[in-house]
């Protein structure tokens, strides 16, 4: 059988004043559909059931996330973290719980806040890269050509020859989040793609890797997992869990493992990182401007206006970010939205 689990727990900071420390990108509506987490699980209908979705998240996420996740979706299902550990230890917690309940099976490890354009070309590519985990012991990853020379995204040197009768790719060299000289070598190359961020894997080989490559993550996460249900429980969270150690799976398992295929994918990708990421998004307007507020504008160009109830009004400006929420408002040039992590972090000292 096959599952979806959808990692829900990281906390996104460039989406303020929108996102919050309780309210990260994934449980946002950026696309005006459904918040992000719930367009993700729809956009696998047909491929993998929405009964049999996963979902994992950290205690303190889980209450708001329960509150708006798609109904159909079991509650049960929703897996909770102690804290949140970095993605390593949350795959590998969800992998033996998954191979507790249904046995050896496929999992598509896919990220909640990813905006994709054209849906059926995802499946395709899902679908596919479904069947080649089923069959052979691969660690499948999707990969996507790359545009400018990032420094957020892990890079994919694939084998250029053949593709496999899966269309799939060996791996020769995975890097995550290169400096910019390599990534810029990278992209010129050619011969590399981004890493998306989903992975397709048996929980057999998955828990293989851990293993592996990452033994101190597996010893301690067997000692919290076999407490479960037990009276060493609460200790185990209190006292076990946060032991792990916090490496992201890129790190951990997919630069370190010769396992690695890549399956090439061309569905309109978008990992939504910043306010200036909607312009990947939606179409502007004739002025260039993205607006998703109650505005009036007189000579606005290449803005971003997004609002809520009020009324917004802009006069002879260009290339800004305007966001609004009740209590809150930030303006900035669409080039430095990156920048907002540090008012985030300005806030977080002020307590
Ligand atoms: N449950 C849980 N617990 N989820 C987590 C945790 C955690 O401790 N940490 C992160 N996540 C979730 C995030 O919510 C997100 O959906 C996903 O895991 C990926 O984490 P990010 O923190 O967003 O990773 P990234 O964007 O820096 O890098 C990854 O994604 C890129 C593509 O967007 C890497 O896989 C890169 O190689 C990749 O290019
Ligand atoms: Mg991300």
């Amino acid at each position: 059988d096959r599952f979806a689990l959808i990692m829900a727990g990281g906390g996104g900071t460039r989406f303020w004043p929108l996102s919050r420390q309780n309210k990260p990108k994934q449980l946002l509506n950026i696309s005006g559909n459904d918040i992000m987490i719930n367009d993700t699980i729809l956009r696998y209908e047909n491929i993998i059931s929405t009964e049999n979705t996963m979902i994992i998240t950290n205690r303190s996420q889980a209450v708001l996330l329960e509150e708006i996740l798609l109904h159909n979706v079991p509650r049960s299902n929703v897996l909770k973290e102690p804290v949140a550990k970095n993605t390593a230890a949350c795959i590998l917690y969800a992998a033996l719980h998954l191979k507790k309940k249904h046995g050896d099976c496929v999992m598509a490890v896919l990220p909640s806040d990813h905006y994709i354009t054209d849906t059926d070309a995802f499946r395709d590519v899902l679908e596919k890269s479904c069947k080649l985990a089923e069959q052979t012991g691969k660690l499948v990853t999707i990969g996507i050509k790359p545009s400018f020379p990032s420094t957020g995204y892990g890079y994919i040197k694939f084998n250029k020859g053949e593709a496999d009768e899966h269309e799939a790719y060996e791996v020769n060299e995975f890097v995550e989040k290169p400096n910019f000289e390599k990534a810029k070598q990278y992209l010129q190359s050619g011969e590399y793609l981004w890493n998306s961020g989903m992975f397709i894997w048996k929980t057999s080989t998955i828990i293989d890797s851990f293993q592996r490559y990452l033994p101190r993550i597996y010893n301690v996460m067997m000692q919290f997992y076999d407490s479960i249900g037990t009276y060493r429980e609460e200790e185990a969270v209190a006292e076990v869990y946060p032991n792990l150690q916090n490496i992201s799976i890129d790190y951990g398992i997919l630069e370190r493992s010769t396992d690695v295929v890549v399956i090439p994918g061309d569905f309109g990708w978008n990992d939504v990182g910043s306010w200036d990421a909607l312009g990947g998004i939606f179409l502007p307007d004739d002025d260039g401007n993205i607006v998703k507020a109650k505005h009036l504008s007189v000579s606005t160009k290449n803005s971003i206006i997004f609002g809520g109830e009020r009324l917004i009004a802009t006069i002879g400006i260009d290339n800004l970010i305007v966001a609004e929420t009740s209590d809150a408002l930030l303006v900035c040039p669409k080039d430095r939205a990156q920048d907002v992590k540090a008012i985030v972090e300005m806030l977080k000292e002020k307590g």
